[in-house]
């Protein structure tokens, strides 16, 4: 057996229905792990960091290897906390699951980031449909260590709590930006296009869905173009946005967002797999480069 989750209740909302978990703050319960999850760690640990060799961003990958994570077992929240205080001062906090939206917006807004405490079972290494400790540690925690994306994360709590004043719509909105970036976004670096998202990179298979398959878009990041994006929580995406750099990301979120909403809600929203006259959508080159149309 391993530990086990204790749902509150499901949900039913525009994404399906959704689990529902305590807002409580746990004490991660390290010792109450199995041998099974230990394993599990461990399996997913070594696959992901052979598969993100030469594909993840290199902030993801340098930060990772800062924490000292092993796949020897399942780290101590404890342990990784000393290392986020002393850098960017985030603090992981232990949570069963998925928050109410204003709960996680105001954790992130005071850069702590509730991380899921249970891992999930061997019959689920390949997809589960809900955030679990591997996609949250694995996946979340690397980037918070660099600076400017620390700040990104807690500006966007920031905005939560705002847009949540504002209204379902604008929350709806704010939510692709979060799926297309933190969770699902793709970034040009000088070696190629590389991945930043975590729901990528705690996937083998999206990890290379994303950027082999010829099947998706990748599209120029467009801050209004992607709050306009609807998405797909139940397959590979459709879509992904290409940023140039985080400094592009932290100067298009910079102004405040209220206007904005007010433009967006008169507008139609994008289905996820439409390419638009506006997209700058990057091709293969020859060779290995990547190239974006626009570009000479
Ligand atoms: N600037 C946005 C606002 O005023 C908040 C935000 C910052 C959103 C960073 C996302 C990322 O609403
Ligand atoms: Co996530």
């Amino acid at each position: 057996m391993n530990a086990q989750p204790r749902r509150v209740e499901h949900q039913q909302t525009d994404k399906g229905n959704v689990p529902v978990y305590t807002t409580a703050v746990i004490e991660q319960p390290w010792a109450s792990y199995s041998r099974d999850d230990h394993a599990t760690w461990a399996t997913l640990f070594k696959r992901q960091r052979e598969v993100l060799v030469g594909r993840a961003c290199r902030e993801f990958i340098d930060n990772q290897q800062r924490f000292g994570m092993t796949p020897d077992a399942i780290p101590k929240f404890e342990d990784l906390n000393r290392v986020l205080k002393a850098t960017t001062g985030w603090e992981l906090i232990g949570v069963e699951g998925l928050l109410p939206e204003l709960t996680f917006f105001d954790h992130l807004a005071n850069r702590r980031f509730p991380v899921t405490w249970w891992i999930r079972r061997p019959d689920q290494i390949d997809y589960i449909s809900e955030p679990d400790l591997f996609h949250d540690l694995f996946g979340h925690v690397p980037l918070l260590l660099e600076p400017m994306f620390a700040d990104y994360m807690q500006a966007y709590g920031a905005g939560g709590v705002k847009a949540h004043g504002v209204g379902a719509e604008a929350l709806v909105n704010l939510t692709r930006l979060y799926w297309y970036t933190v969770e699902f976004g793709l970034i040009k670096q000088d070696d190629g296009l590389r991945i930043y998202g975590s729901g990528i990179v705690s996937s083998k298979g999206e990890s290379i869905h994303s950027l082999e398959s010829p099947a998706p878009n990748r599209i120029g990041f467009d801050l209004h173009r992607i709050m306009r994006t609807r998405y797909r929580i139940d397959t590979y995406q459709k879509t992904y946005f290409v940023i140039d750099s985080f400094e592009q990301l932290m100067r298009a979120t910079g102004p405040d967002f209220t206007p904005y909403y007010a433009e967006l809600a008169a507008q139609s929203s994008i289905p996820a797999g439409n390419v638009l006259e506006s997209d700058k959508v990057y091709q293969r080159g020859s060779g290995e480069g990547w190239l974006k149309d626009g570009d000479v």
